[in-house]
């Protein structure tokens, strides 16, 4: 199989070899005869895997440009909140408390990167490391959003990664030499690519999602980083505390507002209560919230049981009702 273009030189006509300066037209030109030769010169199954890989990449950037919420602090799908809740659930979570405090910045390098990986794959720039750089991607969405879920293969992560590393090494078998090409015109193919992403990035500020749009006020959290048997601290749209649980039966949510004397509940996995840290009262999640422990001891009836936030799944989210 004969994975590297075979690229037509003479489509420069004046080529630095022949003594003359190519001119930008010359380039534009090589360069597309130089991706159609990549796609001409590949399998059908690995045009197949390739288109695949490089659109979906496109795809996940453009999902995260277009959302004005994604870089958008106190937002609800802010990254930052989406790493928080990756943190109760990633077998890599401690490793994540770290990078909260640059959310922001984690979020730029992953929607960069998202575009650049799709763009590179399908113009064959640099398409080992592309690849690469895929598959460390989508092992990371892995280790981060969906390593929770089972079975394993109804997320989609473990399956990319796959495809991500048969396509590299589709690519590595085809030709051993090193393919990142650093002379000129590779700097120029890949300043080509970065600009492409910056425009991506521009179209998709420009066009904004207007089911994503920040200030809705009633999305608590996207559904895949709350798995059964997780909980999840909140903010109501009333600016109330509250508590979300999701169980085989489905989700719902509590007032985090204690009933004697209004201090905040928490979670506590040991007892499996939320304990208000005041006078100590209990309430059991999973029995309507019903009071365990009355505070400071005091009867169970003195105080009432914490109220229900009416929640729901819609879509991708759990949202306030
Ligand atoms: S405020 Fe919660 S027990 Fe008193």
């Amino acid at each position: 199989m004969a994975e590297q273009p075979a690229v037509n030189r003479q489509v420069l006509g004046s080529s630095p070899s022949q003594g003359a300066f190519p001119t930008t037209l010359h380039l534009m030109a090589y360069r597309a005869k130089s991706v159609i030769a990549s796609w001409q010169s590949q399998s059908i199954s690995t045009r197949i895997l390739r288109a695949w890989l490089g659109i979906t990449w496109i795809y996940g950037g453009w999902d995260k440009a277009s959302d004005p919420s994604f870089l958008t602090p106190g937002t609800v799908n802010y990254i930052g909140n989406q790493i928080n809740g990756f943190i109760e659930i990633s077998p890599i979570g401690p490793l994540l408390k770290g990078s909260l405090e640059y959310a922001t910045f984690a979020g730029w390098f992953i929607l960069i990167l998202e575009f650049a990986t799709g763009l590179c794959t399908l113009l064959f720039i640099l398409p080992r490391f592309a690849a690469f750089v895929g598959f460390a991607t989508s092992v990371g969405l892995w280790l981060t959003v969906t390593f929770h879920v089972r079975p394993y293969f109804i997320a989609s992560d473990t399956a990319y990664a796959v495809m991500w590393l048969a396509y590299f090494f589709v690519l590595y078998s085809s030709n051993k030499r090193i393919d990142i090409n650093m002379d000129r015109r590779g700097a120029i193919r890949i300043g080509s690519v970065l600009a492409m992403t910056a425009g991506l990035i521009g179209l998709g500020k420009f066009f904004p999602r207007e089911s994503a749009q920040a200030g809705g006020g009633k999305r608590i959290v996207k559904l895949e980083v709350l798995p059964i048997g997780a909980q999840y601290p909140f903010t109501r749209a009333n600016g109330e505390a509250a508590v979300l649980f999701r169980t085989r039966a489905g989700v719902f949510a509590y007032s985090a507002i204690c009933t004697h004397q209004g201090c905040e509940v928490k979670f506590s996995k040991k007892s499996q209560h939320l304990e208000c840290p005041c006078h100590m009262a209990a309430f059991d999640p999973f029995q309507d919230a019903k009071v365990v422990v009355g505070p400071s001891n005091a009867s169970t009836k003195s105080i009432r049981p914490l109220p229900k936030v009416d929640v729901k799944i819609d879509g991708a989210y759990v949202v306030e009702v």
